[in-house]
């Protein structure tokens, strides 16, 4: 049986570890969290897209620790720990390097060590092999490395770990063959690439396209504001042409632990080859002004029936930074919030997936309880759940940042 190694059981790891586990291995994972450690140990998940009955099933393979010495006897070990940015919009890697100083420790000879995270070109030859050196061991000879992006979509069903392309760079072609061997228990088609840095672009590359192309789309929102156009129609029909065009929906802006970081990891890596990674700094720009517009709008609807936003009750609808999840990271309604709080609005919000959010003080509250009491509804997060009917009947005032009632004609509804 193979042992495969977890570091982060985070929205990519505890997948990957759930996924090995299927195919008969046994998994050891590794997180700092020890509240995430005592779930799995009660077959308890905490991530939308994993079930607990699915951990119930396989939790005689999935063993859970805060301590790094269990990693000493896996095959292979995958490292899926954050790679946030820094206040200055700077990489942080210490969560990468101290995952990896820590692995350092418990390196065995023959292991195979894959990073997951997302990070700049050049991360796993020089900054990673060297740590994992201090183990007296040395990177392509007494053990294999590899990079390998995840591109999990959360909440997503029709692609997933098993169906999505698994991109693979190795630092050596053994590194490469060893890693594309493990994978293939998991991933129905692996495509290699010749470096470890190919592959961290790869995945940089289809975030910052996203990121490009959000930017975009909110720049014409933005424009057919101002001229009285409508975005949502603009934007379906362009859509019907069948080449050359392709699909990104408007918004209040990007969210979630990839898009709004990800992109300035390269423009940062840019900068000590002296170049100025202009499109990605300019797509940050635009998207982090799109909670301001937002708000500015909601401004305006209320200024129309003669509200101010100082006093108004201002209901936001959907809260987490996309429809059908929970997950609250970098999400613009957070932004929107304490914009609207600052010009002494009340906030208050529903959101199926999100219960509460500790540090606003605010809790989810019943829509349909809600609805009446408030001056404006702002649709900020479209879940599939949630009755936006409901809302357009019975709310006083709707702003629909995400195009949900496009098919809608009422003198009670506004739209990004
Ligand atoms: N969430 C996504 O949709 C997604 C998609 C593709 C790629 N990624 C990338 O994958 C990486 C992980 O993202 P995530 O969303 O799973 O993050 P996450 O925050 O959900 O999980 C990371 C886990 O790592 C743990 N951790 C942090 N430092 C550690 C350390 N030194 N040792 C052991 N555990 C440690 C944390 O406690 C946490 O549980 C990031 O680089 C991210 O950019 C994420």
């Amino acid at each position: 049986m193979r042992t495969v190694g977890i570091i982060g059981l985070g929205y990519v790891g505890l997948p990957l570890a759930v996924a090995f586990a299927r195919e008969d291995c046994e998994v050891v994972a590794v997180d700092l969290d020890a509240r995430k450690v005592e779930a799995i140990a009660r077959c308890e998940s905490y991530i939308e897209d994993v079930a607990s009955e699915d951990l119930r099933a396989l939790g005689e393979r999935i063993h859970a620790s805060t301590r790094y010495s269990s990693l000493a006897k896996a095959d292979a070990v995958l490292v899926c720990v954050p790679t946030p940015l820094t206040k200055n919009r700077e990489p942080d890697l210490s969560p990468l390097l101290d995952a990896t100083r820590a692995l350092a420790g418990v390196l065995q000879a023959g292991q195979l060590v894959v990073v997951e995270s997302t990070t700049y070109p050049g991360t796993t030859r020089e900054r990673l092999a060297p740590l994992l050196a201090e183990s007296g061991l040395t990177a392509g000879r007494d053990f294999n490395l590899a990079f390998s992006p995840e591109r999990v979509d959360p909440g997503r069903t029709d692609f997933v770990l098993r169906n999505t392309p698994k991109v693979l760079g190795g630092l050596t072609e053994t590194c490469a063959q060893r890693a594309r061997e493990l994978y293939e228990l998991v991933c129905e088609t692996i495509v290699m690439v010749s470096t470890p840095e190919a592959a961290e672009l790869t995945k940089l590359l289809e975030n910052i396209f996203r990121s490009v192309n959000i930017a975009l789309v909110n720049e014409l929102a933005m424009i057919t504001d101002r001229m009285g156009i409508d975005i949502w129609e603009v934007v379906d029909a362009a859509a019907t042409k069948p080449y050359g065009f392709m699909r990104f929906e408007p918004g209040p802006g990007m969210g979630g632990h990839c898009l709004p970081v990800d992109p300035f990891y390269l423009s940062w890596r840019a900068r000590e080859f002296d170049l100025a990674a202009e499109f990605i700094e300019l797509a940050g720009k635009v998207n982090q002004q799109m909670p301001y517009h937002c708000v500015a709008k909601a401004q305006r609807v209320l200024n129309d029936v003669g509200l101010a936003i100082k006093g108004a009750r201002v209901l936001v609808v959907g809260v987490s930074y996309k429809a059908g999840v929970g997950d609250l990271r970098e999400s613009p309604a957070l932004k929107i919030i304490e914009l609207l709080r600052e010009q002494g609005a009340e906030v208050s919000y529903h959101d199926p997936h999100v219960a509460s959010i500790g540090h606003l003080g605010l809790e989810s509250v019943a829509l349909d309880r809600a609805l009446p009491a408030a001056d404006l509804v702002l649709i900020v997060t479209a879940h599939p759940s949630v009755d936006h009917e409901l809302i357009v009947t019975q709310g006083r005032r709707v702003l629909d940042l995400r195009g949900v009632t496009r098919r809608t004609q009422r003198e009670n509804v506004a739209r990004l």
